[in-house]
This record gives C-alpha cells, sequence and structure tokens, in this order.
C-alpha cells in the first residue's frame, strides 16, 4: 500500500510502518518517548509495538482504563500530571498506541501539554485506521456530550499496522465497517460498491479497502480543514449518531453503543431522511438498510426515547442559530450539508428504522 503524503504530515502502511518512525526517531532525538495506550492495547499491541520500536532514549508508558467513559477531561488532567511528574519536555513525542479514543484524547493532550508537544498516531481499532486517527481532529466528550472540547491539531505521522486488527472483536470490527460505509456514501459510488459488494471480513482485501476509506477522508480534509463547508461531509449519520450514541451514554444503567454502532443507525435515519427531502432513490435506502443489517443488531428505540434523542441534537457542533444542520445524500456519493429537518420528519425516520430493520 502506497504511503499518502497530506499537506501536513505522512500517512504509513504495514510494510513502512517502523521503518520510517525509526528513522523519524533517529532524526529527531526525542528527548523521551510516552507510549499512551488504554488496557486492552496495553495487552494486546503494547508487545508488538516494543519489539519494533528501536531507539536510544528512555521510553514510558501510561494506560488509561478502556472504553467511551473514559474520554474525559478527567483522565487529561491524570495525564498532563504524569507528563510534568515524569518531566516530559517540548522535545518529547507521544505515541497514541490504540482506538479513537486513545488518538483523541492523546492527540488532545499532547496538544495542550506546555501549548504543544509532538505525537504520533498508531491507530489499532479499524475505526481510528479509517477515520479517527486521520484529519487532525482531537478531543474529549463533556459529560455524554460528544466531542464538547478539542482542538484540530495534526501528528507527526500516522502509522497503519492492520496486523493490530486480529485481536480485535468482530463488533469492533464492524464498528469501523460503519465508517467505511459512510465514506462511500458521501464520496464515491465505485467505493460503495466495492464495500457492499461481499461481506468485509478480516481476511478478505481489507488492506485495500483501509487505503481507500484513508484516501477518500484525507481528500476531503485537506480541501476544508477547519470544516468550513465541504469536511461537513463526514458528519452524514453523525447529527443523530452521536444524539443516539449520547443518549444511551446517558442511561448509566443500560449498555452504551459503539460509535460506530450508534452512526450506523445514524446512517439509515439520514438515508430515509434523504429520500424524503432531497429524492434519493428508494432502491439506495433501501440496501442501505440491508447493508446496516449484515453488520449491525437492531437497537429497540421507543418513542419516549426519540423525543429524549432529539433534545440532545441541540449539542451538534453543527448548529447556527439554533438550527440543527443535517448531512443528507442526493444520491451515492453526492451530499448535501446544511440540510434542515422538521421534528415529524425525525419521528418517521425512527419509525422506518423501526420497521425495516
Ligand atoms: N478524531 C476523529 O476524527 C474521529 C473520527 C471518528 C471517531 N472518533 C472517535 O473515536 C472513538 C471511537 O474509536 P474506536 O471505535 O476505535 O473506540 P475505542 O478506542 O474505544 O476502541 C474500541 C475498543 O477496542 C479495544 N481495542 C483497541 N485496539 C484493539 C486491538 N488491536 N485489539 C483488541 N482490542 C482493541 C479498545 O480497548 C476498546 O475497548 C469515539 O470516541 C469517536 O468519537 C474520532
Ligand atoms: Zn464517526
Amino acid at each position: 500500500m502506497k504511503s499518502i503524503y497530506t499537506n501536513a504530515y505522512p500517512i504509513f502502511f504495514t510494510t513502512e510502518v517502523y521503518k520510517q518512525l525509526n528513522a523519524y526517531i533517529l532524526d529527531k532525538v526525542p528527548s523521551k518517548i510516552l507510549i499512551l495506550t488504554d488496557t486492552n492495547t496495553e495487552k494486546y499491541c503494547l508487545p508488538i509495538f516494543l519489539s519494533k520500536l528501536e531507539c536510544n532514549c528512555s521510553i514510558l508508558h501510561y494506560s488509561i482504563p478502556h472504553g467511551e467513559t473514559n474520554k474525559n477531561i478527567q483522565a487529561c488532567i491524570k495525564l498532563w500530571h504524569y507528563l510534568s511528574e515524569n518531566r516530559i519536555d517540548r522535545n518529547a513525542i507521544l505515541i497514541n498506541l490504540g482506538g479513537g479514543v486513545v488518538t483523541d484524547l492523546g492527540g488532545f493532550v499532547a496538544s495542550t501539554y506546555l501549548r504543544g508537544i509532538r505525537f504520533i498516531h498508531v491507530p489499532t481499532t479499524l475505526l481510528a485506521m479509517v477515520d479517527a486517527s486521520v484529519g487532525g481532529k482531537t478531543g474529549v466528550d463533556l459529560g455524554v456530550l460528544k466531542n464538547q472540547i478539542g482542538v484540530i491539531n495534526t501528528p507527526e505521522m500516522v502509522l497503519i499496522d492492520t496486523r493490530y486488527l486480529k485481536s480485535l472483536s468482530n463488533k469492533e470490527l464492524h464498528s469501523g465497517i460503519a465508517e467505511m460505509l459512510k465514506h462511500g456514501l458521501i464520496y464515491s459510488m465505485e467505493y460503495w460498491q466495492k464495500l457492499t459488494a461481499n461481506t468485509i471480513k478480516l481476511d478478505t482485501n481489507l488492506d485495500a479497502l483501509i487505503w481507500e476509506s484513508v484516501k477518500i477522508k484525507n481528500e476531503v480534509v485537506e480541501q476544508d480543514p477547519n470544516e468550513k463547508g465541504l469536511r461537513k461531509i463526514l458528519n452524514f449519520g453523525h447529527t443523530l449518531g452521536h444524539a443516539i450514541e449520547s443518549y444511551f451514554l446517558s442511561l448509566n444503567n443500560k449498555k452504551t453503543l459503539l460509535h460506530g454502532e450508534a452512526i450506523a443507525i445514524g446512517m439509515v435515519l439520514a438515508a430515509f431522511l434523504s429520500k424524503e427531502i432531497l429524492g434519493l432513490s428508494d432502491m439506495y435506502v433501501k440496501k442501505i438498510a440491508s447493508v446496516y443489517k449484515i453488520y449491525f443488531q437492531k437497537v429497540t428505540i421507543h418513542d419516549k426515547e426519540v423525543a429524549s434523542i432529539i433534545n440532545f441534537l441541540q449539542f451538534d457542533k453543527k448548529n447556527r442559530n439554533n438550527q440543527v444542520n443535517f448531512v443528507l445524500l442526493k444520491d451515492i456519493g453526492n451530499p448535501e450539508i446544511n440540510c434542515v429537518v422538521s421534528n415529524t420528519l425525525l419521528y418517521a425516520a425512527f419509525g422506518f428504522y423501526q420497521d425495516y430493520i
């Protein structure tokens, strides 16, 4: 897989990854390297990573508990203290070895500690490989509200070694597939067709599909790094998806949904709304719903819960003048931003999801 050189940093793939990393370290001579993991990537990925890393400086390791509920400011404070207590200076490098929680949180901590130290992303989930590690968005949740605190700042490099995916559960793999499907839906009919031609599995040609997803994400980000317009298309399925994710996070007694699971529901809802508002063909709405069923189970959402989810929409970061802006599709690969949707249609979309899935 060919390396991708973005305007700000390179993205290297499997065979190039450690060669490039070790050459970078040899060149920059960092004062220290701190590897950030969560408790799972500490177990499954850190031993592999350490066996490949070559450097003469001291290596520290810090682990956060795994899971979205730990992507918060308290975890950042603990990590900032750790960096300070261990005299991490501006010549140090933070390596984020983990899924989107680790790359989002680690990128944010590195961007703010001492007004910014360098960081490298080594994504270990499919979702982080195709989405979270690319594009420079970093940050944490504020309570149950997703990604409300953060900065846009780029890593030194992104290292995608798909061998890390071997220890990932199918559920997590499917969560990443949701973002890949999103990339096809918003950008490329051809890519969407490739993704939906066969069921995606770890042992199929996943590497090539990952590469293409990264390329699409990067092409969108490069045209609009600060999300003034075009980049908003990457939020397809996320307006309702984030609201659903926040709603489930707020139910402490119930299990939460994975990010990709919530976004997958959001995409089915957005497909229905796209038909109603922009005339997306019914055939594609049904196809999007049937692809959902391959990877995800139906989540029962009662009418009373829909009201709470709609309430969460007011915190969406794309809102302007109290108006919720949706990304919808005119066709596969042809999105429209800033679409306004009535509450009646929102209820109808949830009705479609409940009946059709
Ligand atoms: N910054 C962005 O542009 C962007 C884009 C998309 C999503 N995100 C964020 O990413 C997060 C979701 O990312 P995620 O799905 O990677 O979640 P995650 O980081 O929580 O990882 C999912 C689970 O897999 C485990 N894990 C990670 N790598 C593993 C491996 N190789 N083997 C076994 N277990 C492993 C983790 O410990 C965790 O339990 C959300 O917070 C979302 O908001 C950010
Ligand atoms: Zn997402």
